[in-house]
């Protein structure tokens, strides 16, 4: 079997296009142009890398974007004075604050301080909650498990009763997808460093969730002949015949793996494209929420 490619670029490329529908229409019924402010502290290379990009891709779809950027020394009273200015910006209807912040910062106190209504990353301890709580919802969902459910969907509509597993389970990736792939009433596995016999674990699943962060770990004998496998890592590993002398993978080993799965995401080309694509969903989803 040799797996079907699921076009992360593709279908972020159809989202961002609705988006764009959408925020066209607001401004011309006589509405806020949605605006996002990122935060960047420090000086991480990769960091800015993401926030440049999220800030383009705002451009092309017609949302304000308002980058803030704070030196590595910052303290936690800036940084969380900066989140509560924003809070109280009505021409702010997103709030981004990338990750990982620097080690002296108290990360969950900064995304805590964040307006649950302008929470657009969806990491804020409510909105987790209520993701988490059957019978409410959240007002935003974390914007890399929302891309890959919309890449799952599409790739297979009917969820409820499958095996999904869970390779990982971080507070922006693993516990999320775990816990959106159980209202789509999936049954569902996580499983970690700790979990005893990862490949028998993995071997059972319909679908395949990998957000470990260790690239190819995920082998071929990994996975149930005809599974889907959803690919979330992007890990730069050497590679003296690229021409960067570096190369992005996955955590899944993609030539081996796509010979036995039914489906299977692209490294780079997949998840990536569709986190930006949600992120633009859920700053659209701010600026109504403000109209209310
Ligand atoms: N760092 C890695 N992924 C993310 C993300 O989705 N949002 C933010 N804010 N930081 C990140």
């Amino acid at each position: 079997m040799t797996a079907k490619i699921i076009d992360g670029k593709a279908i972020a490329e159809e989202v961002r296009a609705g988006v764009k529908t959408a925020v066209a229409e607001r401004v011309k019924a006589g509405k806020q142009v949605p605006g996002l402010a990122t935060v960047l502290v420090g000086d991480n290379p990769a960091s800015q890398v993401y926030v440049r990009s999220k800030r383009k891709a705002c451009a092309e779809v017609g949302i304000e974007s308002f980058g803030f950027e704070l030196p590595a020394t910052a303290t936690q009273q800036e940084v969380e004075d900066l989140v509560k200015k924003l809070n109280a910006d009505p021409k702010i209807h997103g709030i981004l604050v990338q990750l990982p912040l620097p080690s002296h910062l108290d990360d969950q106190a900064v995304l805590g301080a964040i307006s649950i209504e302008k929470d657009v990353d969806g990491f804020h301890p409510l909105n987790i909650g209520r993701l988490a709580m059957k019978g409410r919802d959240p007002l935003f969902v974390p914007c890399t498990p929302a891309g890959a459910m919309v890449m799952l969907e599409k790739t297979l509509p009917k969820l409820e009763g499958v095996n999904a597993v869970v390779l990982g389970r971080s507070n922006i990736v693993g516990m999320p997808v775990a816990l959106l792939l159980v209202r789509a009433n999936a049954t569902v596995t996580i499983c970690h460093s700790r979990s005893k016999d990862l490949p028998a674990i993995c071997r059972e699943a319909d679908v395949l969730i990998a957000a470990v962060g260790r690239p190819e770990m995920v082998k071929r004998d990994w996975v149930k002949p005809g599974a889907v496998v959803i690919d979330v890592g992007i890990n730069r590993i050497d590679d003296p015949s690229a021409p960067k002398g570096s190369r992005l993978v996955g955590d899944v080993a993609y030539d081996e793996v796509a010979e036995v799965a039914g489906a299977i995401t692209p490294v780079p080309g997949g998840v990536g494209p569709m986190t930006i694509a949600m992120l633009m969903q859920n700053t659209l989803r701010g600026a109504e929420l403000a109209d209310r």
